[in-house]
């Protein structure tokens, strides 16, 4: 594409996708929205440590290593807010001073925050960390119930990042520690490689790695039943700045690269580099964006049959003033053609000293640069890189980017939302009724969103808040033994059930879902985990069509008086259990308009203005909601407004006083007559004055104004609702931009 006048094609551009698209609107509401205060989840934090910001696994010693700023954490899988052991490592004094001697700040750069954990086997761990612009490498046991770092200080550079707030990766492969960082301190080398006896890395050179930012690697063991004779190969995602567009300003774009795991280097030429770096584009087109997406996380979602495993990636928006964020899959396969069968891109010189990068066309040699060594390059002889010819070598050294760019496996995004920026993601395979396996994402931003795709829908099942101020995911696992997600901020550690079913109060409620992990129990009339890899007629699930027809009649709603005071503002409540449904309130049958003036319908009920004897009468609110088209009505509640009379209670007290006045008469006559009969007593009378209650102010001194605290007689929780109403109804129109959520507080009104 080449457009002279960039910033002007630009806007028309976005202007027309606007226009014709569906970008503007394009965005996918969660159903639910779970606040802090309603989850009730597990969490960890330890006072004094923050950044908690690696995960290690280890489902075999039943313990989630957790590493954070100078502290290591075992903590106990099934419930993390339990920590088992800790070890600290802080950095010394002497490496404090250096690193504040060279202009970094003492108590946030100069610290030693744990980055890397992995395991090297059964009891022992490799852990790294910036040990205050100084990286360094340990081993760590967890034996015993207790977590011991060996202290044998390993040099950590091209391991794990100087700064602590750079992005890298890494993995450990065959005793091989594979890593994607930054080598020094200045942040002006970075670089992709394996830290085995001899260092194999890539070139110092932009058009290899262009200021990236690493974001994801994984080992795909392509060896495997591999008729060719290939090689594992090594997948590398990151983000970079574009060489091959001519542009005004720096683009980024994200990448795909592989290297070979047999890889040892060329002879004479990329001695000690890589000699199978190729990299490829990684296209997620949401539709009208013209400017690339930017990789934020990857997710490998394996398969036992490595041709069928898949790379999901989050991704945001660049250059537009509106934040947008996709999700989008890449099969092995997909990702295997580009590099195996793509074109390569070639640098040409144009007006002197410009470089463009376009599509090489030319003969290329033989073995094809960039290949691992199979049967075929056996066959001629080569039995490793080292004996690749000097021509496949110059090219790979010269060609390391593809022409093609890897597309999204269906072609679009699984996922799109506007106004968030997605941080972190995983994936879990989910077995669901139909026996069936449901790809179910957990995309982090400032919070958790749970989501599906069923057949090209995009439907976010529910959002949870986990942190009490929103704070973005720094790390985010997944366990399907146990059944969780573990997600780490600045702040702590929470953990999240995949499935959160009680959640669902009703079928209706239950199937509208579609959660692959919840079904509807027609015998316990609960929201119960599907059971996996049974079928059971008892149980209720509709994934795809979302249809609750199987579903028995709802159990009736009984009406609930509410009494009216007559120029005062009153509040029926009515929470609906889904935010893609709508809410219809009527006054008997009538259907009522909130444009009126007179009714306003909020997130929590429908509020009438300057209530009139008018306003008496059976109200009805009801949900309705349309999974994939179709449309589902519900009741929710059934407030009954009467007119305000004088209180019942007033009026058996006065009988009540009136009986218990001539009953004391009766009696007092008869003690006078007994007393003068038996003329002991002068008569002597007393009459008692009953203390009487003022009858309730309705209010009327305050016409327009919800009673809050005029109101002596209101009970703390009608005052407390009331607060929460006001509350909710002064932050309206707070948007997805600022990040921060309103949700529905409290429904136990319902
Ligand atoms: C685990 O690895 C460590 C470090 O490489 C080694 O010292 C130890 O013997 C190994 N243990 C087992 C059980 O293989
Ligand atoms: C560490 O956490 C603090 C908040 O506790 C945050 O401000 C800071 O940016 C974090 N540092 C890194 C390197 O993530
Ligand atoms: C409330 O309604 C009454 C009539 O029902 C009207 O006279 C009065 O002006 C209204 N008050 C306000 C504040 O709208």
């Amino acid at each position: 594409m080449s457009c002279p006048l960039l910033p002007p094609c630009v806007l028309a551009g976005l202007l027309l996708a606007c226009v014709y698209t569906a970008l503007c609107t394009l965005d996918c509401t969660p159903r639910k929205r779970v606040p802090y205060e309603r989850n009730h989840l597990k969490v960890f934090r330890e006072e004094g440590i923050s950044n908690y910001s690696s995960m290690l696994m280890r489902e075999d010693l039943g313990v989630l290593m957790l590493g954070a700023r100078e502290a290591i954490f075992a903590l106990d899988i099934n419930d993390i807010s339990v920590a088992k052991a800790k070890v600290t490592w802080k950095v010394t004094q002497m490496k404090q001073n250096e690193c504040t001697y060279k202009g970094k700040n003492p108590d946030t750069e100069c610290r030693n925050y744990i980055r890397t954990l992995h395991q090297i086997n059964e009891s022992v761990m490799y852990v790294c960390g910036t040990n205050a612009f100084s990286p360094a490498c340990d081993y760590i046991a967890y034996v015993g119930g207790q977590l011991k770092l060996k202290g044998r200080q390993e040099e950590g550079k091209g391991k794990c990042p100087f700064d602590p707030f750079q992005r890298s990766s890494s993995i450990m492969a065959d005793g091989d520690l594979y890593s994607a960082t930054i080598l020094n301190f200045l942040g002006s080398e970075p670089a992709i490689l394996r830290n085995s006896l001899t260092v194999l890395r890539t070139e110092f050179t932009s058009f290899w790695l262009n200021e990236p930012n690493f974001i994801h690697m994984d080992v795909i063991p392509e060896s495997e039943n591999n008729p060719e004779g290939d090689d594992d190969k090594l997948y590398i995602f990151f983000s970079e700045n574009a060489v091959e567009y001519d542009f005004y300003s720096r683009l980024v774009v994200s990448r795909v690269a592989r290297v070979c795991k047999g890889d040892r280097g060329g002879q004479r030429t990329l001695q000690r580099k890589w000699t199978s770096f190729l990299k490829a584009s990684l296209d997620c087109p949401v539709s009208g964006d013209i400017l690339p997406y930017v990789l934020q996380d990857v997710f490998l979602l394996r398969h036992s049959d490595w041709r069928k495993s898949i790379f999901y990636a989050a991704f945001t928006s660049q250059g537009s003033n509106e934040v947008f964020s996709a999700v989008c899959a890449y099969s092995v396969m997909d990702i295997n053609k580009v590099f195996s069968h793509g074109k390569y891109k070639t640098p040409v010189t144009v007006e002197a000293s410009h470089v463009k990068w376009v599509m090489y066309n030319g003969d290329l040699p033989v073995p094809r640069p960039g290949s691992c060594i199979n049967n075929a390059a056996r066959a001629s002889g080569i039995r490793s890189s080292l004996d690749l010819p000097d021509k496949t070598l110059q090219f790979v050294r010269d060609h390391p980017l593809m022409d093609d760019s890897v597309k999204p496996l269906t072609g679009q995004p699984l996922l799109v939302r506007k106004g968030v920026l997605f941080t972190r993601l995983v994936v879990d395979r989910a077995t669901a009724l139909d026996g069936q396996p449901h790809l179910v994402m957990f995309v982090g931003t400032v919070l958790v969103a749970k989501a599906v795709n069923y057949n090209g829908e995009m439907h976010i099942i529910e959002e949870l808040q986990l942190f009490r101020s929103p704070e973005p995911i720094s790390v985010l696992r997944v366990s399907s033994s146990t059944g969780q997600v573990y997600a780490g901020s600045a702040s702590g550690v929470v953990q999240i059930p995949m499935a959160d079913c009680h959640r669902y109060s009703s079928c209706l409620d239950c199937v509208l879902a579609r959660d692959p992990y919840c079904a509807w129990d027609l015998g316990t009339h609960r929201c119960t985990p599907s059971p996996r890899f049974t079928k059971d007629d008892e149980l209720v699930q509709s994934l795809k069509e979302g249809d609750p027809s199987r579903c028995p009649d709802p159990v009736p709603i009984r009406a609930k008086k509410k009494t009216l005071a007559l120029g005062n503002n009153i509040r029926l409540p009515c929470v609906l259990d889904s935010s893609l449904a709508q809410v219809q309130w009527r006054l008997a049958t009538q259907l009522l308009i909130p444009t009126s003036g007179k009714y306003s319908i909020q997130a929590d009920g429908l509020l009438i203005y300057n209530a009139s004897a008018a306003d008496t009468g059976l109200y009805t609110c009801e949900s309705v909601e349309r999974p994939a088209g179709r449309q589902y009505r519900r009741t929710l509640a059934l407030p009954d407004v009467v007119p305000v009379t004088s209180p019942a209670w007033h009026r058996s007290g006065l009988v009540a006083m009136e009986v218990s006045v001539t009953m004391l008469s009766v009696l007092l006559v008869a003690l006078l007559l007994w007393n003068w009969y038996k003329g002991h007593l002068p008569l002597r009378g007393r009459c008692r004055q009953h203390p009487r209650k003022q009858p309730r102010s309705a209010g009327h001194g305050h016409p327009a104004i919800y009673p809050l605290r005029q109101h002596a007689t209101l009970d703390s929780t009608e005052e407390a609702q009331a607060r929460q109403f006001l509350h909710a109804h002064s932050n309206y129109g707070n948007g997805l931009n600022t990040g921060v959520f309103k949700y529905i507080m409290d429904e136990s009104e319902i």
